[in-house]
């Protein structure tokens, strides 16, 4: 295992490779709030794979296989709820045994992470999504591979007395203030659910438990950083993947740009492509 600090320079698709990273608090509360500290991860996480099948118009099929299930389920996406590198970049850090654990996915979408742990044997899921159109499409996902999840629209739903054991969440970050829909809008900077979820995880997570959230390189992590510190949530970067901007991200350009000489987001450009790294986040309180 050996580190190397996360800077412009290590910003190529090689990064794909690197795995794990471990940033203690100190690390992250130093002058270097932006450049974690990543190394190479050697134990490998679960296996799993992605296939997809157009059906029609903008619906597709999703075929995962993972290596605790003994047969692969299927996601169906459309109306704008798809499946991501995001979605894919979570998926695969669910821990592989989940027997006895409790688990809440914020922001479900086509309610993929919310199955797959219900699938990993955690004895209670719940689903959370503002859009009730992805509520319905993740309860059909969720019947269609037998996965026990209870949904709900609002997060004040739960009750304040109520613990995870895990709380899952990726969420929409783009800093498109509107210009782009909301399944993947952050509001100005990209961090409004960002923020949601840290005060969720402040509300409803146990002390002994984790939650998982991806966060992209075109929001500001230092101000993530910073509203954690100040609720007392510990965070450690756990998986990262650099991925090449999507199509739609054209839109809201001129903004990335912007916000990169202003509030420090970073992406990088190789051969006239531009790049954008996730993170694996894991907090604890
Ligand atoms: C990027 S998608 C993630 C979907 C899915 N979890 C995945 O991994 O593919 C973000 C989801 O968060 C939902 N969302 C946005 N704001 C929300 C909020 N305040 N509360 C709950 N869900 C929200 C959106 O409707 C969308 O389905």
């Amino acid at each position: 295992m050996y580190n190397t600090q996360l800077t412009q320079d290590t910003f190529t698709p090689q990064a794909r490779d690197l795995r794990v990273c471990s940033c203690d608090r100190a690390q992250m509360n130093s002058s270097e709030e932006t450049s974690p500290t990543v190394a190479k991860k050697l134990d490998a996480l679960p296996r799993i794979h992605f296939t997809s099948e157009s059906i029609s118009g903008d619906t597709e099929i999703y075929v995962v296989e993972h290596e605790e299930f003994s047969s692969p389920i299927e996601i169906v996406s459309g109306a704008g709820i798809g499946v991501t590198p995001y979605t894919k970049l979570l998926a695969r850090n669910i821990p592989s045994n989940l027997a006895g654990q409790s688990v809440a996915d914020f922001g479900t979408g086509t309610g993929i992470q919310a199955i797959v742990a219900s699938l990993l044997g955690a004895k209670k899921t719940v689903a959370i999504d503002i859009s009730a159109e992805a509520v319905s499409l993740a309860a059909q996902n969720a019947s269609r591979n037998g996965a026990a999840v209870e949904f709900k629209q609002q997060v004040n739903e739960i009750p304040e007395t109520e613990e995870f054991d895990l709380l899952l969440c990726n969420p929409a970050s783009l800093p498109s203030d509107g210009l782009i829909g909301h399944f993947f809008d952050g509001g100005e900077m990209g961090n409004a659910m960002i923020f949601r979820f840290l005060d969720f995880c402040v509300r409803n997570l146990s002390s002994s438990g984790h939650a998982l959230l991806v966060h992209t390189s075109l929001v500001p992590l230092h101000l993530t950083q910073e509203f954690a510190r100040e609720r007392d949530l510990d965070l450690s970067f756990v998986d990262l993947e650099v991925t090449p901007f999507r199509k739609f991200y054209s839109s809201i350009l001129e903004r990335l740009h912007s916000m990169r000489r202003h509030h420090g987001i970073q992406y990088l450009e190789k051969d006239g492509d531009l790049y954008e790294l996730l993170y694996v986040i894991r907090i604890q309180k």
